[in-house]
């Protein structure tokens, strides 16, 4: 388990020791694909965390935008995973989701003992995948309720619409509304209770404040504590990385396709050196 904050410099060797202590700022660390903090073995799914990434990589035609990355999430678990634009992480998120590009050369991904890093998209999202990609795919021509209703076609079936609309009113009052006429934010909690209709273990969302004005990003931000209240297991991707931040348990930090920090949300909140240099804050 990734206890312990590590800042692993951008250029090192393969010889990776963990840190050691909490809190530590490692300038010599070194890595290249082994979780800073975590044990440097092969990770079989054996039950020692709910979700993990061992030595992922992944390419887009010969572009190498996954370089190694590896770490683990407990279950219930909020994760925050940070960087400047084009640092890697919709393309990390799209890997774990099985997503047909980028492709994944290289490395595995486990989901309550399940192999992901063996499935296609369909399969990784029945097994309990449930990535809210940036563009939010609301699909045209449908109501909300017929958006809810198709995600639930394919067990397992997660939420009942009943439950979903008393965590989204708002879509409850649109429900017979045509999707993709609703507001950006409308449109954001659909995505998101899309992904709750189905039967989901681990929830991946991609930027789900973006284009969204500050009223709509604390309603969806209050959704997310409820969401987290319920111990869902989640990977927050977000430009505004305070608000992820205050959300998240923990954060990891990529920087070009690589992991240079992973510690708890707290302990960036208060390393300006580290939101300076990774983070742009
Ligand atoms: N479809 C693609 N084909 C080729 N290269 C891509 C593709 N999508 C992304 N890339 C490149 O891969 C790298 C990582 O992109 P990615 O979208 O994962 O970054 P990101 O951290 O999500 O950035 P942002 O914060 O801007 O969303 C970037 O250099 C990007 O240009
Ligand atoms: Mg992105």
């Amino acid at each position: 388990m990734n206890e312990v904050a590590t800042i692993v410099p951008q250029a090192q060797s393969n010889d990776a020791k963990p840190a050691e202590n909490a809190g530590r700022l490692i300038s010599d660390a070194p890595h290249k694909g082994a979780a800073p903090g975590a044990p440097a073995r092969k990770n079989q799914g054996g039950g020692q965390s709910y979700f993990s990434v061992s030595n992922l990589h992944a390419y887009y035609g010969e572009s190498y935008v996954v370089q190694g990355v590896s770490f683990n999430v407990r279950e219930g678990e909020i994760v925050a995973l940070l960087g400047r634009n084009g640092a890697g992480k919709t393309s990390t998120l799209r890997a774990i989701a099985r997503v047909d590009s980028p492709a994944v050369r290289r490395g595995e991904v486990w989901l309550d003992h399940k192999p992901l890093h063996e499935m296609r998209a369909h399969e990784a999202a029945r097994n309990g995948i449930g990535l809210v990609p940036e563009d939010r795919r609301i699909i045209q021509g449908l109501t909300v309720e017929e958006n809810l209703k198709l995600a639930q076609i394919a067990p397992p079936k997660g939420w009942s619409l009943e439950r979903i609309y008393e965590l989204f009113p708002r879509l409850a009052e649109r429900r017979e509304q045509e999707a993709t006429t609703m507001s950006g934010g409308e449109q954001q909690m659909l995505a998101l209770a899309r992904v709750l209709a189905r039967d989901v273990k681990l929830l991946l969302l991609d930027e789900p404040y973006e284009g969204l004005a500050p009223v709509i990003v604390q309603e969806i931000e209050k959704t997310l504590e409820e969401i987290k209240s319920l111990g869902m297991t989640t990977i927050i991707v977000e430009q505004n990385a305070i608000a992820a931040l205050h959300l998240a348990d923990r954060a990891i930090i990529l920087d070009t396709g690589e992991i240079v920090f992973d510690g708890t949300a707290q302990e960036v909140l208060d390393n300006e050196e580290l939101r300076h240099d990774y983070l742009a804050l």
